[in-house]
């Protein structure tokens, strides 16, 4: 990544000609001034990220500071710019101000994600979700790829290996969790908070809210009444007591929308898992995905590749859906690819009847969602000693 710098042309300020009416700004001034100037995407102050490189002040009141933007080509130059510009206009002591753009280098990028991350969890309202729980939105670009069926595989997984996992339907209308993880149970609130579905999993647990479980008795009733898509998980987050858990997993609805972003906004230490088919075309459409999280500064864990090539019962393998796609995302977004699974009918008779593949079967499919959920678990230490899962035994 290039770090050079473009110089722009100073802007002279209105009754530029005479002398400024004040003594010029000191460097420490002028950082003050720029305090004031808020990276829109970041939701921080551009001094505060670390975009500010250089500041000089010359004794006649021209200023030129040099600004290192995420990207070179970044859509927001123009407000930056401007947003620089007015500040500094305001001291009378300022004759002319410059604006030099560099670029940042990928390390210093992902600094300045990960500080505007800390700010935006400093800024995020409370939640109900425990600091420690480790939050896990499953996204796509486009439906019908396999969110949910990832999700309940990798968290019925998860909990196969005695671990608590909380399993978020943020799929409001489209709900499909409690079908596949084969609950019915109605959600009930007790004293203003609503307990989710508990289910037993091997040594673990699944804590399940979803839309799909919500009854119209009065406590409850009354709690979602007026629910809105856009608060809808603003509700799941804050009214549920979910109580503790090692990992929360989100099922994202289709696409990159409001709902994403209202979770981004509540859950900022949100990591996103990117689910596509093999497609190679299907990538363009799922790197909006990661355009989004990359938007709202969650970090991307890595990218899983669902409908991966169908093995039949003679052992010949059909890629239905192509190859290559997750491989090719994961390389486009800077990430892991997490695994791939294959096409198998045991995936989806376990959505329909209610037992996840991944704990009921030992299919290669079963197989890969438990590498999956061994893959997360090892990022994280200390190094978690882990019970057998069905798939793996
Ligand atoms: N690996 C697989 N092999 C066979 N069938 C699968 C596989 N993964 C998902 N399916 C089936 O494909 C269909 C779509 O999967 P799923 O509902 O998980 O996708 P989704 O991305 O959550 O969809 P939506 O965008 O509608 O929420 C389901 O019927 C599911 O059982
Ligand atoms: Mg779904």
């Amino acid at each position: 990544m290039s770090d050079s710098s473009t110089p722009e042309v100073p802007v002279r300020l209105p009754g530029s000609g005479s002398e400024p009416t004040a003594p010029p700004p000191s460097v420490d001034d002028v950082t003050g001034l720029l305090r004031a100037v808020v990276d829109p995407e970041l939701g921080a102050d551009i001094v505060e990220l670390g975009m500010v490189r250089r500041v000089d002040v010359r004794p006649s009141g021209d200023v030129r500071v040099e600004v290192a933007l995420t990207i070179a080509g970044c859509p927001l130059r123009a407000q930056i710019r401007s947003d620089v510009v007015n500040r500094l206009e305001s001291h009378n002591g300022v004759r002319s101000v410059q604006v030099d753009w560099g670029e940042m280098t990928s390390e210093q990028r992902s600094d300045v994600m990960a500080r505007a991350r800390r700010k935006a969890a400093d800024n995020a309202p409370d939640t109900e979700v425990p600091a420690a729980t480790r939050v896990l939105a499953v996204a796509s670009g486009k439906g019908g790829v396999g969110k949910s069926s990832v999700t309940v595989n990798v968290a019925a997984a998860l909990a196969s290996r005695g671990l608590t996992v909380g399993v978020l339907d943020a799929d409001i209308w489209g709900f499909s969790v409690p079908r596949m993880l084969g609950v019915e149970d109605r959600l009930v609130a007790h004293e203003g908070k609503i307990h989710p579905i508990e289910k037993k999993v091997g040594g673990g647990l699944l804590k399940i809210v979803s839309t799909g479980l919500i009854v119209e008795a009065e406590e409850t009733a009354l709690m979602w009444r007026g629910l809105m898509l856009t608060k809808a998980v603003e509700q799941f987050l804050r009214d549920v007591r979910w109580g503790g858990m090692d990992y929360l997993l989100v099922d994202l609805p289709p696409g990159t929308g409001d709902v994403q972003m209202g979770l981004s906004r509540l859950l900022p230490r949100a990591e996103m898992i990117i689910v596509t088919t093999p497609a190679l075309a299907a990538q363009k459409v799922a790197i909006r995905a990661a355009d989004m999280a990359r938007r709202s500064y969650l970090r991307v864990v890595g990218v899983i590749e669902n409908m991966t090539a169908f093995t039949c019962e003679h052992g010949t393998t059909y890629e239905l859906f192509g190859s290559g796609g997750g491989g090719a995302l994961a390389h486009d977004v800077g990430v892991a690819l997490l695994g791939q699974v294959p096409m198998e009918t045991a995936v989806a008779a376990g959505g329909d009847n209610g037992e996840p593949v991944a704990i009921a079967g030992t299919s290669p499919a079963a197989e890969a969602f438990c590498a999956i959920a061994d893959l997360l678990i090892a990022q994280a230490a200390p190094p978690f000693d882990a019970a057998s899962c069905t798939a793996t035994a």
